[in-house]
């Protein structure tokens, strides 16, 4: 199939000031890339929305370079390949990556994983069986090594990683505990199988929230979110206190 000459694309507009907004944004045409030597030329089907990527569009430096104005945005993608210059993809091959919000990307095959439709639909490559199913596979498991029956309790338990957390958290029997931020949520971690979950918005105060679901203590507490939730800033009487804890967030 012939490729179309031009692709939209999706850049930084603005350093957002808050909360990300529509205008930080903006959609504009330009030519379909030409497949690289050594290379493939993907047509993007999946794009990821990860926390990180407001650090990257906060206009300084964090643990990578910030995505400049006027640039393409970047994050985790999946697409397929539509051209290959390279022996081991072939057209019609899925590969995930990292390259810009666009239609076509021309990417060096270096970085690339192929996936397998067979095994997965491919847009768990993004999900849980990308980086944020990692962060909870590995973070939960080799960092708080939890045992049956013991009290485990996760924030941000309705997002990504928590929600694999809270699941992996119930395979090896323990008592799963979630925090998140509105009643579908909690009604949706529910439905995965956590003991008990509460809305830190309206279950206050926090602590005593706590203490009562959890009335043996808390061994290990997987904590997605930081902030305000974790009882820095001018609530620190509200910390949570656990045998064990494992931070997933960057606290932006
Ligand atoms: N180290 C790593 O390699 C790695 C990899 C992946 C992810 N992470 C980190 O893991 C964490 C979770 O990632 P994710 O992909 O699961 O995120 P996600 O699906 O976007 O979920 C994040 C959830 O956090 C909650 N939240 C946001 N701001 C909050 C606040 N101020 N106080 C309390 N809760 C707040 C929101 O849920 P509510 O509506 O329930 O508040 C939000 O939906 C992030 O901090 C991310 O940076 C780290």
């Amino acid at each position: 199939m012939a490729l179309p000459n031009t692709m939209r694309r999706i850049l930084l507009a603005a350093i957002p000031d808050g909360k990300p907004k529509p205008s930080d944004f903006r959609m504009e045409d330009a030519p379909t890339p030409a497949c690289p030597a050594d290379g493939v030329l993907v047509r993007t089907a999946w794009l990821s929305v990860d926390p990180y990527l407001r650090g990257r569009i906060a206009g300084k430096r964090t643990y990578v370079d910030p995505i400049p104005v006027g640039e393409v945005m970047v994050s985790g993608a999946v697409g397929e390949v539509v051209e290959s210059r390279f022996s081991k993809f072939a057209v019609g091959d899925f590969v995930s990556g990292m390259w810009g919000w666009q239609e076509y990307a021309a990417l060096p095959a270096k970085g690339l994983l192929q996936l397998d439709p067979e095994q997965a639909p491919v847009s768990t490559a993004l999900g849980i069986l990308g980086m944020p199913g990692m962060t909870a596979y590995f973070g939960f498991l080799e960092l708080c090594q939890p045992k049956a029956g013991e009290t485990v309790v996760v924030s941000g338990a309705a997002g990504a990683v928590g929600s694999a957390v809270g699941q992996i958290a119930k395979i090896k029997g323990c008592r799963v505990v979630g925090v998140a931020g509105s009643q579908e949520k909690i009604d949706f971690v529910r439905s995965l199988g956590f003991d008990e979950a509460f809305n830190y918005r309206t279950d206050k105060p926090y602590s005593e929230t706590l203490r009562r679901l959890c009335p043996n203590g808390i061994d290990c507490y997987f904590d997605n979110v930081g902030g305000e939730v974790n009882g820095r800033g001018d609530r620190r009487d509200e910390r949570v206190r656990a045998n064990r804890a494992m931070r997933a967030d960057c606290d932006v």
